[in-house]
């Protein structure tokens, strides 16, 4: 049995919601912060279908991902195929991968720890086409969309599944690793913790395993100079800092948003010269 139906009773729909007004004030009493927004996209995707509106609206009443009842999502404005069980991407990864554009040459080459859906990559591919841009899940159905999101995309553990013919090559390694201590995994949101799976969130004990791995890691991908784009959140960029200091990068940037908190770390890799 499925984790959905396991935990979910279909909501009753008591009057028919095909208007933008109707659908709007119905997911807003639910909850739905975006709900006009969520409500247009709904109808957009119905497209004046009544029973795929009516099917659509009970599964997102459900918290299911909007992303996963319409197939796509717009990310840096670059529209993405989600497959239903692959991590939705964020718009709070946005900026991280608009700073990944920035740090890749023309022509020169990426890789997208952890991918997912591909997004990072599909939005490196849409503003580099002439860059390579690499990608790798551990998991076989984010793999498999990443592939149809036009992504050149290996099957493994980190840079495990690489091509060893990028090792000292490569211009920027970003990633959306798993990152949230796993003590707080109980708190995200109600949908996340009903419909996403651990493998997507669990970065253990204070959430920095694998931030470490990939810091470690990623000095036998990069050339001198290439770019390390990790996403993270609260005190990570501080626990991180020593590691990634020891490790040869300089350059140490903590991005943060516009409310002024920590959501990425950026490091160059390379000594200075002396
Ligand atoms: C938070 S999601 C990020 C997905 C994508 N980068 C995005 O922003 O939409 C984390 C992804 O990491 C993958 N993952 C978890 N552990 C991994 C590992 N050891 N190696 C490669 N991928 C891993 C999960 O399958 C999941 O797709």
């Amino acid at each position: 049995m499925s984790q959905r139906s396991r935990n979910h009773r279909e909501p009753a729909l008591q009057a028919p919601l095909n208007d933008l007004a109707s659908l709007t004030t119905r997911l807003a009493r639910e909850g739905f912060i975006a709900a006009a927004e969520e409500a247009e996209e709904l109808l957009a995707y119905a497209a004046a279908d009544p029973t795929l509106l009516d099917a659509s609206v009970r599964r997102r009443l459900t918290g299911e991902p909007l992303a996963w009842i319409t197939g796509t999502v717009s990310f840096c404005d670059v529209i993405v195929h989600v497959d239903p069980d692959v991590y939705v991407p964020r718009w709070l990864s946005e900026p991280l991968a608009c700073r990944a554009v920035e740090r890749l040459p023309a022509a020169g080459t990426a890789i997208d720890l952890c991918t997912g859906s591909g997004a990072i990559a599909a939005v490196l591919r849409a503003h580099r086409p002439n860059a390579r841009v690499v990608a790798s899940d551990i998991d076989a159905r984010a793999v498999a969309c990443a592939a149809g999101n036009g992504v050149e995309v290996y099957l493994g553990d980190l840079f495990a599944p690489l091509p060893p013919d990028l090792a000292g090559q490569v211009d920027v390694v970003v990633s959306v690793v798993p990152y949230v201590p796993t003590p707080e995994l109980p708190l995200l949101q109600r949908d996340t913790f009903t419909f996403e799976r651990p493998l997507s969130y669990d970065g253990g004990a204070d959430g920095t395993d694998i931030l470490r791995r990939v810091a470690r890691d990623s000095p036998g991908f990069l050339r001198p100079g290439g770019a390390l784009l990790l996403e993270l959140g609260g005190d990570q960029a501080d626990l991180l800092c020593d590691e990634l200091v020891r490790l040869d990068y300089v350059d140490l940037a903590v991005l943060a948003d516009e409310d002024g908190d920590v959501r990425g770390v950026e490091a160059t890799f390379g000594r200075r010269p002396v």
